[in-house]
């Protein structure tokens, strides 16, 4: 895809050798090692993008006037890029990022990036960076596409007029260390992460640290994450601290309707599109902390599990609130969950069909 922007190239004189590549590839983490280029575009009202560029990763160099650190005006996304068999590199959905990325920028009264410009940005990227996509089963490289606020100045009576784009890489292994293990969580009564009419569905970075003081209270608890009630009456489950939530009920799946108050994963909708292939139904309605407990007591809640680009499916084992603790089915993975997940797997390595064509071929 190319689009209407042009890009200046630079490569990287201190790019990593092949050694120290593999180096990082042995054992990647999640989020802790980046590749050796970045796409940057920058954007000033009335000019529209431009300066679009692929560079060496590196430091930004910013004022600390700059309007992004005192008002937050930021944005992000995760999206991936996969390995597949027979070793085409491939990206997943990522016209479903750029649409959210938009979504997202109309909230923060920030610039759209014209879809194709994301993409291409992505695709540049990759290219540039393919000796960086894991080759090891269930890795993939982590795409990280920001916007920030570049106006200096501390007025807050209009949105910053400047901006930029950033797009940087990062070699991904499991997000939850120890894999597929499920995950415990906490569910949080007394912080909410948004409210009706706030910044819930849009993926910016003050909605995650608004969520950190709750996420710490969870390993407090010694649960692994927190989940989010709704902010009226805090009894209808919303998400999980950067993952959408599945409540599965024998062959049928209810996940949290999209209110304005949590994120629309891109997950998410491709597990309610895929259901009806695996012969199961999907909803999305609401469901209360009471309704969780009394169907995993009752048997009739069989399996729940977390979902996101960066956790894939991850079951839930347990949940504790300050009044309650049960245990999900027998609180091991649950065999909807893992042939959801080994499907998401599959369409994404490429080792099955891809009947709605989510599949980005970048090289
Ligand atoms: C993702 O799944 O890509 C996320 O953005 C979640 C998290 C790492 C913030």
């Amino acid at each position: 895809m190319t689009s209407q922007l042009s890009f200046d190239v630079q490569l990287n004189p201190h790019a990593r050798t092949a050694a120290e590549r593999q180096a990082v590839l042995a054992d990647p983490g999640f989020g802790q090692h980046f590749t050796d280029h970045m796409v940057s575009i920058d954007f000033t009202e009335g000019v529209g993008w431009h300066d679009a560029r692929l560079e060496p990763y590196g430091p930004l160099v910013l004022d600390p006037a700059t309007s992004v650190f005192h008002y937050a005006q930021e944005l992000f996304e995760g999206l991936k890029a996969y390995r597949q068999v027979g070793g085409a590199i491939a990206a997943f959905r990522p016209y479903a990022n750029a649409a959210r990325f938009n979504r997202s920028a109309l909230r923060m009264a920030m610039p759209e990036l014209p879809e194709d410009v994301f993409v291409e940005s992505l695709e540049r990227l990759v290219q540039t960076d393919r000796e960086w996509v894991p080759t090891t089963e269930g890795h993939s490289l982590y795409l990280r596409p920001f916007m920030i606020a570049t106006q200096v100045g501390l007025g807050v009576n209009y949105p910053s007029k400047t901006f930029r784009y950033i797009v940087f890489a990062s070699p991904a292994a499991s997000y939850f260390a120890g894999g597929v293990k499920p995950v415990s969580v906490w569910l949080s009564t007394e912080y909410t992460r948004a409210a009706p009419g706030g910044t819930g569905f849009a993926k910016c970075g003050g909605n995650y640290a608004a969520a950190f003081v709750a996420q710490r209270q969870a390993v407090e608890h010694g649960c692994d994450q927190v989940v989010w009630l709704d902010a009226v009456e805090h009894r209808y489950v919303e998400e999980m601290g950067g993952m959408n939530l599945f409540f599965v009920f024998g062959d049928r799946l209810l996940t949290p309707a999209l209110t304005g108050t949590l994120l629309p994963g891109v997950t998410r909708d491709s597990i309610i599109t895929f259901a009806e292939d695996l012969g199961l139904t999907a909803e999305e309605g609401r469901l209360s902390i009471e309704e969780w407990q009394a169907g995993c007591e009752s048997g009739e809640l069989t399996e729940v599990f977390a979902c996101g680009t960066a956790a894939v499916v991850t079951p839930v084992g347990s949940v504790k609130g300050a009044d309650r603790e049960w245990t999900v089915g027998d609180g091991g993975p649950g065999a909807v969950t893992m042939r959801i997940r080994d499907e998401l797997l599959g369409i994404q390595y490429g080792t099955r069909p891809d009947p709605h064509h989510w599949v980005h071929k970048i090289c």
